[in-house]
């Protein structure tokens, strides 16, 4: 699997540590040295299938491939705007394509799950081109009141166009259940079904642990996927973990000892964006001409489940 394009989209808006610390008890000094942020976009007059849409049209016109030649569309998202149809298959009409549709859910892990579904279908000889696009707008299921977790979020898609060709792809996924991280959903009424007890409705993190399960699983999943490949840490040129903590990049970052700029970031300026965070470091990345020919990667992500998993491919 090759990859042949990217594409990102982020709101206009743009919601600093300094504007959170006059709306709720926090302040800039506690966000960034806890999580590296420094601000994050945040949707307020467009919505998130606006953005998905966006990121898949940019990731069409950078792969400079026609959108006939898509043969399947695959969205992550945690909460679409619509409950059915899929955004996937709305972006499939945005884009003029008839091709097959579908969105998966593996919460924060998803642009490595859904990677894994397009290696798949271009090995299975069911498609050569796959349009994956990762959107999620987390400010919508955090609780404003709740300093803990509302500081964390932000907004944005992803898109990456993969296709035939290039070097094998190294793939490890795996889910470990935990109620760390989670968020209930109201039931729709019916005279048939009502919540037994009240829903509380946003997400609920235990933050300390959720960080010690991301540390864990990450490390365990690049070292698999790299010995998989015969490779050494070194030889990876960019490591693109999912941009949850600063933090959480540096303790990966040091087990494996490796110099920073092996691996970047964009957390300060576009705090958790779930499932977009890779694909919109990728394509930020792509856009400032940080990737060649040949370069191996590695990708890494975890999220609620406890699900996980690293991705090593050449670019
Ligand atoms: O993509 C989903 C995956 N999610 C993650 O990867 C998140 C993983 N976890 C983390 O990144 C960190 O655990 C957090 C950033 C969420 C929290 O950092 P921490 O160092 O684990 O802090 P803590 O939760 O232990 O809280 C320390 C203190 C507490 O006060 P006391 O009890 O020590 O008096 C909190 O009430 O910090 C307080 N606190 C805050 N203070 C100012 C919590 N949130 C805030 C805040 N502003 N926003």
């Amino acid at each position: 699997m090759k990859i042949l394009g990217t594409g990102s989209s982020v709101p206009q808006y743009e919601l600093t540590n300094d504007m959170l610390s006059e709306m709720m008890d926090t302040s800039d000094e506690w966000i960034r040295t806890r999580t590296g942020i420094r601000s994050r976009r945040i949707l307020t007059t467009e919505t998130i299938t606006d953005l998905a849409v966006d990121a898949a049209k940019k990731c069409i016109t950078q792969s400079n491939i026609p959108t006939s030649e898509i043969d399947y569309i695959l969205c992550h998202i945690i909460i679409p705007d619509m409950t059915t149809p899929s955004l996937a298959s709305i972006i499939n009409k945005e884009l003029g394509c008839t091709c097959p549709t579908l969105d998966l859910n593996a919460a924060c892990t998803g642009f490595i799950y859904a990677l894994d579904v397009a290696d798949s279908l271009i090995k299975a000889g069911k498609a050569k081109k796959v349009l994956v696009v990762c959107a999620e707008k987390p400010t919508h299921f955090v609780d404003w009141n709740k300093r803990e977790t509302c500081v964390l979020f932000g907004d944005a898609a992803g898109a990456v166009l993969v296709g035939q060709g290039g070097d094998e792809c190294y793939f490890k996924l795996s889910t470990h259940p935990t109620d760390a991280l989670t968020c209930k959903r109201i039931a729709t009424p019916s005279p048939f079904y009502h919540d037994k007890e009240e829903v509380y409705p946003y997400l609920e993190m235990r933050g300390r642990d959720v960080f010690r399960l991301a540390v864990h699983n990450s490390f365990e999943d690049i070292k698999s996927v790299v010995n998989e490949a015969g490779v050494t840490f070194s030889d990876v040129k960019y490591y693109l973990l999912h941009q949850a903590n600063v933090r959480i990049l540096e303790a990966i970052r040091n087990e494996l000892n490796l110099q920073e700029e092996c691996f970047p970031h964009n957390i300060e300026c576009r705090g958790n964006t779930s499932s977009a965070s890779i694909p919109l470091l990728m394509d930020e990345m792509n856009q400032s001409n940080k990737f060649s020919e040949g370069d191996t990667l590695v990708l890494s992500a975890f999220g609620a489940g406890f699900t996980s998993g690293a991705c090593l491919l050449k670019w």
